[in-house]
């Protein structure tokens, strides 16, 4: 593929595992961004964001010098395709804001070289990658949809082993680039229009909310019902056209993309005259887990819950990343200090998260799993961190004893808890919550 060089505007999770994957492919990459402080740290090979596989390949692109990173846009001047990675967060209304998109697009409107392609990974509504095609067609570039599939924590696995590369383009050409940057096999391509790109993308994260909902809902009639969620779920799983994915319960879901994914999507069903329902229970759902776990604690603490001391275990979005983005940890945490309790939290990556976003949700962060569940009257499992299950369990007990343990990802063994003296519950389990 030598002589294609390809650009990346914003250095996310998104950008910056697009950014370091092509230029493994050995693609002349550049990446721009505008901030200046990140770029810098980038540029001497400092990933910024926790990503397995991200340093090696960051420190490989730089030293094989095919990946460089700019705050100047000129830096992408001779690309023949830049993808564009800015956020689209909800605005008030739900509906995604786009300026980041339109002010990037603008501005490789007035760099980029005619016939260069400006794909769009950005998670845009539907009828975006059009209208920015019609702004940029007199300077004969051409605008496509590729939407981004990959997981945080999963995101060079993900790049590197597609389960799908969606190409919406209406130019022959700008697909055939994308195809060949990609390399992707021809069964695992799927080619089709802009808007059905753009919809796939939030068709696929709305689903999964909607899975994630039901398991959610489910585990709470299982508790009730003295069945296990653990077994229901694996017998829907083994039918292929369920799938075991995405069942297993927890305190709710969120992160940065599902959430507002969700909105986005609904605001454009109510635009179109659609209402979507199923998304819209799948969202009402979620917003009530955090208070759902804050109710059980207050029936099972004999001192209710003002005064109460909890240890909040977990505090990242989900394990084995430092984002707490629209974090369902931080929701639960938030919902009991609102009502009293005395919230300390303890997460492996506690030094990642910024102190004034605990802070807002009267979360005080402790370093050390043992410390933070001192005295504790009941420790909540909120992140399923592997390393959980091999705390000293005896120890914790001897030092919170009595405490309740809510085990909202069903992550602790119940043996290891049991004779501890520690009362475990999970999360639709028989004797649980
Ligand atoms: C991406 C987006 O593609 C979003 O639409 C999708 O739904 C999820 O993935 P993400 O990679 O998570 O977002 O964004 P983030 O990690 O916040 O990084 C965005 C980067 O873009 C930041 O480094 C920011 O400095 C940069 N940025 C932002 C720009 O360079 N220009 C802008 O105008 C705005
Ligand atoms: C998601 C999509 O999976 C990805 O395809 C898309 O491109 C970006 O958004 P990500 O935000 O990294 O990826 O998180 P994901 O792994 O999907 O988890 C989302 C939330 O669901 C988390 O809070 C997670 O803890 C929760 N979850 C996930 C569950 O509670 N149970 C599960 O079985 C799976």
């Amino acid at each position: 593929m030598s002589g294609v060089k390809v650009g990346v505007v914003g250095a996310g999770y998104v950008g910056l595992t697009t950014a370091v994957c092509l230029a493994e492919r050995g693609l002349d990459t550049a990446c721009v961004d505008l901030d200046a402080a990140k770029v810098d740290r980038l540029n001497a090979g400092d990933p910024v964001i926790d990503e397995p596989g991200l340093p090696l390949l960051l420190r490989s692109g730089l030293a094989a010098r095919k990946l460089c990173f700019d705050t100047d846009y000129a830096a992408l001047a001779d690309c023949d395709v830049v993808f564009v990675c800015v956020p689209t967060p909800s605005g008030a209304d739900g509906a995604a804001d786009l300026r980041a998109v339109e002010s990037a697009v603008d501005t490789l409107g007035r760099v980029l070289t005619a016939p260069a392609v400006v794909a769009l990974k950005s998670t845009v509504p539907v009828g975006t990658t059009r209208r920015m095609a019609a702004r940029l067609r007199d300077r004969g570039l051409s605008v496509a949809s590729i939407p981004e599939f990959l997981r945080e924590s999963h995101a060079i696995y993900d790049f590197r082993n597609p389960d799908r590369v969606v190409i919406g383009s209406e130019t022959p050409r700008a697909a055939a680039l994308l195809r060949q940057v990609y390399g992707v096999g021809s069964q695992r391509t799927f080619e089709m229009s802009p808007e059905s790109a753009e919809l796939a993308k939030y068709a696929s994260n709305a689903f999964l909310a909607v899975k994630l909902s039901y398991a959610n809902s489910l585990a709470r009639l299982c508790a009730h019902a003295g069945a296990d969620i653990a077994d229901v779920t694996r017998c829907m799983g083994a039918d292929v056209r369920i799938g075991g994915h995405f069942l297993q319960p927890g305190p709710g879901w969120g992160g940065s993309c599902l959430p507002k994914d969700t909105a986005a999507l609904l605001h454009a069903g109510r635009d179109a005259g659609v209402d979507l329902p199923e998304v819209a229970a799948a969202r009402t759902t979620n917003d009530v887990q955090a208070e759902r776990i804050a109710s059980t604690l207050q029936r099972l603490l004999p001192d209710a819950l003002p005064d109460a001391r909890i240890t909040a275990l977990g505090l990242t979005f989900k394990a084995n990343t430092t984002d707490v983005r629209d974090s369902p940890a931080l929701r639960v945490c938030g919902g009991l200090t609102a009502a009293g309790a005395q919230v300390s939290g303890y997460d492996p990556r506690l030094g990642s998260i910024d102190p004034a976003t605990l802070h807002r949700c009267g979360v005080v962060g402790v370093d050390d799993p043992y410390v933070a569940t001192k005295g504790a009257n009941a420790i909540v499992v909120l992140t399923e961190w592997s390393q959980f299950r091999d705390l000293d369990w005896p120890s914790i007990a001897e030092q919170a004893p009595g405490a309740v343990v809510l085990d909202t990802r069903n992550l602790l063994s119940r043996d290891a808890i049991a004779g501890t003296g520690l009362r475990y519950l999970g999360n639709g389990t028989v004797g649980g919550y």
